[in-house]
């Protein structure tokens, strides 16, 4: 059996160790709580910026280990302070992106969370081992400090890929509506009269689930799977002109589809609405 084989038979063995659960359900549990106030999740999740954050967290601390183990490797005169900063600042720019990475993993079940505590886990003590390295270099002990990093390098590699694993081959933290086909031509979704007042119904489009809602006289269609995990929009809630997740509580605005709050980081797609004969007619928006 090649190393890959070994590889992809001990993902596979954290996917399925149950066992796991019993660390990582409250711990989920814990971090959800406390990362329920609106603006914690939006700034952990990238709400704010449009973008999912951890991903964009996690190349400064990788970067500057990286860094200084080239340095490490190279030596000169000048490097034993180089490394030991960039040893430093890359566990310091640590912390947010765990921060963030646990507000994500606190939104997964099952094989995901599994691989998520053990990713944790193992950038837990690659940002130990880092942090070690940095006192020894501080206290002149370069050979060890260099030892301490380059394990914990080992370690950061492991569990990017685990990282990897999750994002690429599992889809923790892909947005969901990402392979979702524009639908260009005015679809009839159904009757303006058997619309409910402010209640989300769910329709399809051309073979794209969507979602419709009627406010007053105006109505609204959003893409109907939630682009942070697939949720059944239709099956979520409205309030102040905005719809809720019932999965994970995202909210989005009904008039573009705004992402208002966390975990999802990215709009939900809103689709252009008229209204013909009494039908509702639906199509994708450019762009
Ligand atoms: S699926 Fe997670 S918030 Fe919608």
């Amino acid at each position: 059996m090649g190393v890959l084989d070994r590889v992809g038979r001990a993902v596979r063995r954290i996917e399925t160790a149950e066992a796991l659960d019993r660390v990582g359900t409250p711990l989920a549990t814990a971090i959800s709580w406390a990362t329920r106030p609106a603006p914690v999740k939006n700034a952990l999740s990238g709400t704010w910026l449009g973008h999912p954050l951890h991903p964009l967290l996690t190349d400064v601390p990788i970067g500057n280990w990286i860094a200084a183990a080239a340095l490490d490797l190279t030596g000169s005169r000048v490097s034993p302070a180089a490394a030991r900063r960039l040893v430093g600042f890359g566990t310091l720019a640590a912390v947010p992106a765990a921060m963030a990475g646990a507000s994500d993993w606190a939104d997964t079940y099952g094989p995901e969370q599994r691989d998520g505590l053990v990713h944790a886990l193992a950038n837990l003590t690659a940002v130990s081992l880092q942090a070690a390295s940095y006192l020894a270099r501080r206290r002149g002990k370069t050979t060890a400090g260099i030892a301490l990093s380059a394990g914990g390098l080992a370690l950061t590699t492991a569990a990017a890929y685990l990282g990897g694993h999750l994002t690429l081959v599992r889809g923790t933290g892909v947005n969901h509506a990402a392979f979702q086909e524009p639908v260009t031509e005015w679809t009839d979704v159904g009757a303006v009269a058997d619309l409910p007042q402010d209640k989300p119904v769910a329709a399809t489009a051309a073979g794209v689930a969507v979602v419709i809602v009627r406010r007053d006289k105006e109505v609204y269609a959003l893409s109907g799977t939630c682009v942070h995990a697939g949720g059944p929009l239709a099956e979520g809630s409205l309030a102040d002109g905005s719809l809720r997740c019932p999965w994970h509580g995202s909210v989005f605005r009904l008039s573009d589809g705004k992402a208002l709050r966390g975990p999802a980081a990215t709009a939900e797609p809103a689709w252009q609405v008229r209204l013909a004969n009494g039908r509702v007619q639906v199509r994708s928006t450019e762009g």
